[in-house]
């Protein structure tokens, strides 16, 4: 019955294969094009909406510390990250690192976690999206009809409701402008997001320098707001929930992994990408947030669109920014919904190649090197999901998922160090006994943190997972 589960793939054969055809796909990407897709991939929603929200509720000015703390926590499992893409630059991520050295069962669950929070991610960013989308035309006095207007369901007091609109026709669309971009290739999808992230860059960078001279030092007094006997609201228990909540802003760094076999020189330029673009993430999210506390009293903080606020605040004088603002947000959201389903097709071919689900689903596009039925299968599965189901039923399945995901991964960086101690490592996690550790446990902790029927739809999510694997995966693996 267990006979083949715990078989695992031979590391020397993964890295000959891509190294001779590579699996049709092509290698183009540079060091470069990895730090900006890692920045198209992370700066979205979670700056441009979730600040505004956990300062209100949770940190106050302190948000900016919860930023560090949850930065250090995405930091530890990104080195971990970093030497497993080094070492295995193979398309699949997790999943492909996990076949090496855990063996099939383990891979496939993983794999299934990873869809998870890659198709959940997609959906609940392209939601997001279109909130600010509707905005920006209500302020030009065009109005989308409430039946195209929001998701089908929403979720209220624990119970499913209709909301009488039929689809939330926004999110749909941008998810298939993006889906459309993916198939024209790896090449001029991250062309497209160079440019993206260039604007949404230079709309933070012009928040911050202009923003600067308008804060109000009494906005930051108290600097950590005395915490109202409540967990979780402000205090330091507030700093540690506002840093699980902006967990959700660091997302999308871990996704650059699943480029590696479309990467130039994946051992050096992996960990640069990887690491460089949380580094400047990290820091553009504690200096906007520390602008954004000056400007404004935190208490007025949590609405949708948290910077806009911050410059109508100032008056004239920032005016000329309102436009430029949510242009670079709609733009900065459109990349981590890019970069995200790009790691989600990554996943679906590298899990086809195997065997585990059709084998249409690794069939490669010659003339552009996409794999081209992940591609449209992502574009469909994140187009039905971001149309008929809420923000708020999404978000925290996509944190317990990439939680789990990262946990996975630190634990087997050192489990790796004793049984394949003699692989090539181009790049090594310092401290493996104490970064990889330390990852694992603040994953570990924020998972706990999340509601109980967070970890109901988990088990539900696994649950269908095995029944998959077990009455196709196993029985078509290329392995067994
Ligand atoms: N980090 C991504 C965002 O904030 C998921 O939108």
């Amino acid at each position: 019955m267990l006979k083949g589960l715990f078989k695992k793939k031979d590391i020397a054969a993964m890295l000959r294969e891509a190294d001779s055809t590579n699996g049709g796909l092509k290698r183009s990407l540079t060091a470069t094009n990895l730090v900006a897709l890692g920045i198209g991939a992370i700066v979205g929603t979670g700056i441009f909406v979730l600040t505004g929200q956990a300062a209100a509720q949770y940190a106050g000015p302190a948000l900016t510390i919860s930023f560090i703390i949850s930065a250090l926590g995405c930091i530890f499992a990104g080195f971990c990250y970093a030497e497993f893409a080094a070492m295995i630059p193979v398309s699949g991520s997790v999943y492909s690192y996990s076949y090496a050295t855990m063996g099939e069962f383990l891979a496939w669950f993983i794999g299934w976690d990873l869809i998870l929070e890659y198709l959940f991610a997609c959906s609940t960013v392209a939601v997001g999206w279109s909130g600010y989308m509707q905005s920006l035309l209500n302020g030009w006095g065009f109005d989308i009809p409430h039946q195209l207007a929001r998701s089908t369901l929403d979720h209220v007091n624990g119970e499913w409701i209709w909301t009488g609109s039929i689809i939330n026709f926004p999110a749909v669309c941008i998810v298939a402008v993006i889906t459309i971009l993916l198939l024209g290739g790896i090449r001029q999808s991250a062309w497209v997001n160079n440019v993206i992230v260039a604007i949404k860059v230079l709309v933070i960078l012009l928040f911050i320098g202009f923003g600067l001279s308008y804060i109000d030092t009494g906005n930051w007094t108290p600097y950590i707001p005395e915490n109202t006997g409540q967990f979780g609201q402000y205090g330091i228990s507030g700093i540690l929930r506002g840093a699980a909540v902006v967990f959700f802003a660091y997302l999308g760094f871990d996704a650059l992994s699943t480029a590696a076999q479309e990467t130039r020189r994946p051992q050096k330029d992996m960990p640069k990408g990887i690491l460089i673009s949380l580094i400047v993430c990290a820091l553009l999210y504690v200096a906007v947030t520390a602008v954004l506390t000056g400007i404004v009293n935190y208490k007025e903080l949590g609405v949708d669109a948290p910077i806009a606020v911050a410059i109508d605040r100032v008056g004239e004088g920032l005016a000329w920014m309102s436009p430029f603002i949510k242009l670079g947000a709609i733009a900065g959201i459109s990349s981590v919904i890019l970069v995200m389903m790009m790691g989600q097709s990554r996943i679906y071919y590298a899990i086809s190649c195997d065997g585990l689900i059709p084998r249409l689903f690794s069939k490669i596009n010659i003339k552009r090197g996409t794999p081209q039925n992940a591609t449209i299968f992502a574009g469909i599965a994140t187009g039905t999901i971001a149309g008929l189901l809420p923000l708020s039923a999404l978000s925290e399945l996509v944190s317990i998922g990439t939680l789990m995901a990262f946990a996975i991964v630190c634990i087997s960086i050192m489990v790796l160090r004793r049984t394949h101690a003699h692989i090539p490592r181009p790049f090594k996690v310092p401290l493996v006994w104490v970064i990889p550790p330390l990852g694992a446990f603040f994953c570990i902790l924020q998972m706990a943190s999340l509601p109980s029927a967070t970890w109901i739809r988990l088990i539900i999510w696994t649950l269908i997972g095995f029944v998959i694997y077990f009455s196709y995966g196993r029985r078509h693996s290329h392995l067994n």
